[in-house]
């Protein structure tokens, strides 16, 4: 696999982040909920990083039926989660080490949940369409990132300038790309445009 410059910012990162990115991911249990999950639901998280997100995903999984398979291109991120899968003894989790805009991992899954990766995808309708290809008939994919900063006045160019310079772009149209795949998108913004969570639900076939 070949070394973008995302893979080498979290080189050092991999060793701060779960110390410092409290203070910015916001949002999590609430996306986590979005998903709507039952019990032995199986779930692609893309993009995992270091697990943050694992706990919020296996309240609603029953950990003898449910499943939930992480998978992020950063050797760094996957081995603190590995690490945190080990420490909390979970036996439904899978981690794969692959590229969101690539992946084909052979089977579906119940809902496909991307928290603050997406931003950080140059080739991010690529990640799109393969987490639609992953996606189960009736499946659910749920959004959680950065938004536009729009109610942030004069701050917005400011936080978004700083978050390209860490990797993170916020002028996509990611909702619209969301819509062009999605029989149904609905988008929540929160905190004047701080974040969003976005709930796509695949069509039965
Ligand atoms: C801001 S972190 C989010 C991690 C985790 N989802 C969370 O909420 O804390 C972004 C993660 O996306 C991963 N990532 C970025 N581009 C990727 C790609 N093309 N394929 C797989 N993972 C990618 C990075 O390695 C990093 O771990």
């Amino acid at each position: 696999m070949s070394d973008s410059a995302v893979q080498r910012f979290y080189r050092f990162h991999a060793t701060v982040y779960d110390s410092t990115r409290w203070m910015i991911l916001h949002g999590r249990r609430r996306a986590a909920a979005a998903l709507d999950l039952h019990p032995a639901a199986s779930v692609l998280e893309v993009g995992c990083g270091t697990g943050l997100n694992f706990r919020f995903v296996q309240e609603h999984l029953d950990p003898a039926a449910g499943r939930l398979v992480g998978l992020d291109f950063s050797a760094d991120m996957l081995a603190r989660a590995e690490r945190r899968v080990a420490r909390t003894a979970w036996r439904n989790v899978e981690l794969v080490q692959g590229d969101a805009t690539t992946m084909h991992l052979g089977r579906l899954f119940d809902a496909v949940f991307f928290a603050y990766s997406l931003t950080m995808i140059p080739q991010w309708p690529a990640a799109l369409d393969r987490a639609a290809e992953h996606l189960a008939p009736g499946g659910r994919l749920v959004v959680l990132d950065f938004s536009r900063f729009d109610g942030w006045g004069p701050l917005a160019p400011l936080m978004r300038t700083w978050l390209r310079l860490n990797h993170v772009e916020t002028l996509r149209p990611y909702e619209d790309e969301l819509r062009r795949r999605f029989a149904r998108v609905d988008v929540t913004y929160w905190l004047g445009g701080y974040n969003f969570t976005a709930v796509a639900r695949k069509g039965a076939r």
